[in-house]
C-alpha cells in the first residue's frame, strides 16, 4: 500500500457524497467544500480528508498545497483529440467572411479532416494525440472521452479506434472512447445514405464491437448531416452491442433530435446551442445529460447554448471541450470554466460541477470520479494560492494550476 497526503489545503472543493452521480438546477451552485483541509490517498483512491487539525501524522508520499486548493480534475466528456492536422487556414477563411457550413460545402471541415487521415499512419497518429492528450492533463483533466470520426472509412474509422485504444493503454488518464463513423457522409456516398449505413452498421460496428474498440456512438445529427430517423437507427444499432449514445444535436437547427436521443434513452446530448421548449420538455421526463461546448461557440461565432434556461427550468448541465482541429482547437477546460462564466452566465460552482460531476456522469464515470469523495479516484488538481474559488474561472489565461494528481 502506499499512501499519499495533501497537507495545508486552503479549500477542499467538490465534496459531494460517493453516491451523488450529478447535480441539477438550483442545486448546481451548491459546491460542498472543506475550508483548511487535509486529503489522504491510498493506492490512488481517496481514503480520508476532513480538517487540518486532523492531518494526519504520516504518509509514504506529502504535498504541501501551500494555501492552494484542490479540485478533482476535469472531466471532459466531449472531444475529438485523434486528429491528423490542425486547420488553421479554415480558420483564416472565417476570419474573413466563411461560415462553418460554406467551409464544409466547399469540401473543407470535417472531410478535409478525413482526407488527412486517411494520409496518416497511425504511428503518427498516436504520436500527436499523446502531445494533446499530456497537454490536457498538464491543464487539469483527469479523465477525457475521445470520439473517431475523422476516419469515414472502415480502415480509417478503425485506425483512429485503436489509436484511442493505446492512449488507453498507455495513458493513466480514465479514456472513453466514442464511435463516430456518422460524423459526416464521405463524398462518395453523398447520394447512397443507405450504403454508408450498411457500412458503419453491418460492417464496422461489429467489427468494433468484437475489437471492443467503442464505450459510446454518437452520430452528427443536423440539417445535411445524419437525418433524425438516421439517427435513431445509429442509437439503437449501438443499444445492440451495449454502446449507449452521446450525440451531437441542435448546433445549428432544431430539428426533433433531442427528442429522439432522450426517448433512446442517450447518455448526453451535446452542443444544443438551439433549443425550444419542447427540447427542455424531453429533457425533464429523461435521464440525458444535456452538454454545452461554449469553446465551439466563441470559436465559429455561433450562439451559445442556453444554459440559464436549462439550469432554471432543474436540468442539470456539463461542460465540455469539443477539442477538435475545426470548431475548438484548444482542450484547455480552465478556458471552458471561463467561457461557462462569461458566456453562458453560470457562477463559478455552477461550473465547476458541470465540468466535474456532471462531466463525469455524461462520460458514465461518476462512480469513480467527478467528485472528492471517498472510494473515488485521487483525480486532482492542486491550485497555486488563490483568494478565492471565483477566481479560477475570473483570471482566464493565467495558469492557475500548481500541480495535477493522476490517481
Ligand atoms: O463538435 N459538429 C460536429 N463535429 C465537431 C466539429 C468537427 C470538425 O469541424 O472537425 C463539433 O463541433
Ligand atoms: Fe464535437
Amino acid at each position: 500500500m502506499k499512501s499519499l497526503l495533501i497537507r495545508n489545503i486552503k479549500l477542499l472543493a467538490g465534496t459531494h457524497g460517493a453516491d451523488v452521480q450529478l447535480v441539477r438546477g438550483a442545486d448546481m451552485k451548491v459546491l460542498p467544500s472543506v475550508d483548511d483541509a487535509y486529503l489522504l490517498v491510498e493506492d490512488g483512491i481517496i481514503k480520508a480528508f476532513g480538517s487540518n487539525t486532523d492531518t494526519p501524522e504520516r504518509a509514504d508520499e506529502t504535498i504541501d498545497a501551500k494555501g492552494g486548493m484542490v479540485l478533482p480534475a476535469w472531466c471532459d466528456s466531449h472531444t475529438h483529440l485523434v486528429f491528423a492536422a490542425p486547420r488553421e487556414k479554415e480558420f483564416v477563411d472565417k476570419i474573413n467572411g466563411l461560415t462553418y457550413e460554406q467551409i464544409a460545402q466547399r469540401g473543407g471541415g470535417i472531410l478535409n479532416s478525413a482526407k488527412a487521415l486517411a494520409n496518416t499512419s497511425e504511428e503518427e497518429l498516436f504520436d500527436s494525440a499523446w502531445h494533446r492528450l499530456m497537454e490536457i492533463q498538464s491543464q487539469g483533466t483527469g479523465a477525457v472521452e475521445i470520439k473517431s470520426g475523422y476516419g469515414l472509412s472502415y480502415e480509417g474509422e478503425l485506425k483512429m479506434l485503436r489509436v484511442i485504444s493505446k492512449l488507453k493503454e498507455k495513458s493513466k488518464l480514465t479514456i472513453k472512447a466514442t464511435f463516430l463513423g456518422a460524423h459526416a457522409f464521405p463524398t462518395e456516398y453523398k447520394q447512397d445514405h443507405e450504403g454508408y449505413l450498411a457500412l458503419l452498421l453491418n460492417k464496422l460496428l461489429p467489427q468494433i464491437a468484437y475489437e471492443g474498440l467503442a464505450d459510446f456512438i454518437d452520430a452528427f445529427c443536423e440539417t445535411g448531416y445524419f437525418s433524425v430517423d438516421e439517427t435513431k437507427r445509429i442509437i439503437e444499432a449501438g443499444a445492440k452491442y451495449n454502446l449507449p449514445a452521446k450525440i451531437h444535436v441542435n448546433q445549428f437547427n432544431i430539428t426533433g433530435g433531442v427528442q429522439a436521443c432522450t426517448t433512446l434513452g442517450a447518455r448526453s446530448v451535446d452542443h444544443l446551442e438551439v433549443l425550444d421548449d419542447n427540447d427542455i420538455a424531453a429533457l425533464k421526463n429523461s435521464n440525458t445529460m444535456p452538454v454545452a461546448l461554449p469553446g465551439c461557440s466563441m470559436f465559429i461565432r455561433i450562439p451559445y447554448t442556453p444554459a440559464r434556461t436549462i439550469i432554471d427550468n432543474g436540468l442539470p448541465l456539463a461542460i465540455a471541450s469539443d477539442f477538435n482541429p475545426g470548431t475548438c482547437p484548444t482542450g484547455n477546460m480552465n478556458m471552458i470554466l471561463s467561457l461557462a462564466c462569461i458566456n453562458l452566465r453560470m457562477l463559478p460552482e455552477e461550473a465547476i460541477n458541470a465540468a466535474t460531476i456532471n462531466g463525469a456522469y455524461a462520460m458514465d464515470v461518476a462512480d469513480t470520479l467527478g467528485s472528492i469523495s471517498i472510494g473515488k479516484k485521487a483525480n486532482l488538481i492542486i491550485t497555486k494560492p488563490v483568494p478565492s474559488l471565483a477566481y479560477l474561472p475570473y483570471a482566464y489565461g493565467s495558469n492557475n494550476i500548481e500541480r495535477v494528481v493522476i490517481s
